[in-house]
């Protein structure tokens, strides 16, 4: 697959699953936009991609900030003249609570991460999108934003559903000029050593019987990811709106 010429933003790409999509889109000739919000994270992955021969600028940002978007946005624009795919991937639930023990201030940081920096970015890339007649939104939603997860928490859920609908809202806006929205909702990856790790705390009984539940009998890996994300931001992809691929062993079927 083939995104030469292409430009991709790929927020939260500093590590875990954005990491990899970002190396994947650089690998396949995309310059790439690398973002979080740790500097140090985001100047590895950026070197990485250009070892092996890639275009790749940085751009710390805090998706869930308008200010820093559209700076994000603008940075992109002024290294490569236009951005073809967008994918809203930033996010993740650092701590996990149950509903009674969640902070308003817990709530407003989960839904920021993984719900508003969805709207925001989404909102500030589509002038540059419609200009062009062309692009793709991907945006990285949850197993959590449709059934229950031993990861997350009601936050997390309550943000991966929101990015599904939203999706499918603005899905059904913006086809009309060129620009196909989906979203990947993955069950649980082995993203990074530390998810590895939550993972590992999660008790025995409660792994076993979640891996029960997955018919392929394993937790995912980033390629299985990285291969949804690359499709719908490929050609092939130009029927799909408003669509959510669910990479997740199977889990929906029981
Ligand atoms: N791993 C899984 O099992 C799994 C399952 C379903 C869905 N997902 C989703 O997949 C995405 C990636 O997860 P992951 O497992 O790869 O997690 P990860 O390794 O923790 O990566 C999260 C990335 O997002 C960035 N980030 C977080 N908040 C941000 C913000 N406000 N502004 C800018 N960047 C931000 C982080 O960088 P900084 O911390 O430096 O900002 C990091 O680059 C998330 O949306 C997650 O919800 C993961």
């Amino acid at each position: 697959m083939s995104f030469d010429k292409r430009v991709a933003l790929v927020t939260g790409s500093s590590s875990g699953i954005g990491e990899a999509i970002a190396v994947a889109f650089a690998a396949e000739g995309a310059a790439v936009v690398v973002n979080g919000r740790d500097p140090g994270r985001i100047a590895r992955v950026v070197a990485r991609i250009r070892d092996a021969g890639g275009q790749a600028i940085g751009v710390r940002a805090d998706v869930a900030n308008k200010s820093e978007v559209e700076g994000l946005i603008a940075s992109a624009r002024d290294a490569f003249g236009r951005v073809d795919i967008l994918v809203n991937n930033a996010g993740g639930d650092g701590s996990p609570k149950q509903v009674e023990e969640i902070s308003e201030d817990d709530w407003d940081r989960v839904l920021g991460a993984n719900l508003k920096s969805v709207f925001l970015v989404t909102q500030a890339v589509l002038p540059l999108l419609k200009q062009q007649g062309d692009g793709k939104i991907v945006n990285i939603s949850s197993q959590a934003g449709r059934a229950m997860t031993i990861l997350g928490g009601p936050a997390y859920s309550a943000a991966k559903a929101g990015v599904q609908a939203f999706s499918r809202q603005v899905a059904r806006e913006v086809a009309p000029f060129g620009i196909n929205v989906n979203v990947v909702a993955p069950g649980i990856i082995r993203s990074s050593p530390r998810l590895d790790s939550v993972w590992d705390n999660v008790p025995r009984e409660l792994r076993a019987r979640y891996l029960s539940d997955i018919p392929i009998g394993r937790l995912g890996e980033n390629a299985e990811i990285v291969a949804a994300v690359l499709f719908l931001a490929s050609p092939g992809a130009s029927y799909l709106v408003g669509a959510t691929l669910d990479v997740n062993g199977g889990r929906w079927m029981l």
